[in-house]
């Protein structure tokens, strides 16, 4: 059987991904009663982290423990890959020692250029161009408060970043309606938005992008890599601050989401995540059931029941 990887969320059928959401459900029961489940005594996750993280390493890292196995901690600044050695030669040699390897990187590319030499699963746990990890803590948080996403209407506010992209396909994957409102120049990537024209639109006025919605997200304006860019953006994107006031234009159900690290006074105003409609915590800690649930999908005929 050929390795599945998940680099993007369309690496994924729809019935597979709601497959996972459910399982992730049932995970987070699991753990939260206390069950020790460890189908992987003996497999090792490798981490390859070239950004910084807290949630997507200490979430993997203590997925996998909880699962019996371990997980190696990889930074350039300890690698070959680190020093030069081909992307090639290092997928080759990790994964014929590793179980799974997780990528955290720049460029979409490389992610795809080792999973295309690696002979175990690989997981995309954040390029310059998508997340889709975190858009499937992000689509279990709303199935535990609202059920299926299906025909809900999701606003985008801010840039039209990797988080953005993973909104998009989340969109035709999980059959909701994609509205964002973000600044001219920094619109999501157009082919996407061309390939995903049936349920992905453009807001031009911020103050009408809320309106109707149930779920609204944001994130920051300037991402990992671009913080050169950061006062810049900050003048461009200071109408496009999510607060209570634009929460109160949606739906009444309306939740709102944002991946973390959050910055305060920018993207959302000081008060957004003690409102009650915020679910940020919920959808942080959701991102280590909905992970576990992702490594025994891609590891389904290694588990040990
Ligand atoms: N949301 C997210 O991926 O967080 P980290 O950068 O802390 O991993
Ligand atoms: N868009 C952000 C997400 C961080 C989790 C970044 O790429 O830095």
């Amino acid at each position: 059987m050929s390795v599945r990887h998940f680099l993007t969320l369309l690496d994924l059928s729809t019935s597979e991904l709601e497959q996972l959401i459910k399982r992730a459900c049932e995970l987070r029961k699991m753990q939260h009663a206390g069950t020790i489940y460890q189908p992987f005594v003996g497999r090792t996750l490798g981490m390859i982290f070239e950004k910084s993280s807290t949630r997507t390493r200490i979430s993997f890292e203590t997925g996998m423990g909880q699962f019996g196995g371990q997980a190696i901690f990889l930074s350039p600044n300890d690698t070959q890959l680190g020093r030069g050695e081909p992307v090639e030669d290092s997928a080759r040699v990790i994964s014929s020692m590793v179980d799974i390897i997780m990528i955290r990187t720049f460029e979409h590319e490389k992610v795809e250029k080792f999973a295309k030499y690696s002979s175990v699963p690989i997981i995309n746990a954040l390029t310059d161009d998508f997340h889709p990890c975190q858009l499937l803590a992000d689509m279990q948080t709303y199935y535990e408060h609202r059920g299926s996403i299906k025909d809900k209407i999701v606003t985008w506010v801010g840039d039209g970043n990797n988080m953005c992209s993973s909104f998009m396909h989340a969109a035709h994957q999980f059959g909701f309606e994609l509205r964002v409102a973000a600044p001219y120049g920094f619109e999501p990537d157009l082919d996407l938005m061309d390939k995903f024209s049936d349920c992905v639109s453009l807001v031009e006025n911020v103050q009408d992008a809320a309106k109707d919605a149930h779920l609204i997200v944001t994130d920051v304006w300037a991402s990992m890599g671009q913080e050169n860019e950061q006062n810049t953006r900050a003048r461009r994107f200071a109408p496009y601050q999510v607060t209570p006031a634009m929460l109160d234009k949606a739906d009444p159900e309306v939740l709102f989401m944002h991946c973390l690290p959050a910055h305060r006074g920018e993207e959302i105003s000081h008060d957004l995540l003690d409102d009650p409609r915020s679910v940020v915590w919920h959808e942080a800690e959701n991102r280590l059931h909905a992970q576990k649930a992702l490594m025994e999908f891609l590891l389904q005929d290694k588990i040990k029941i």
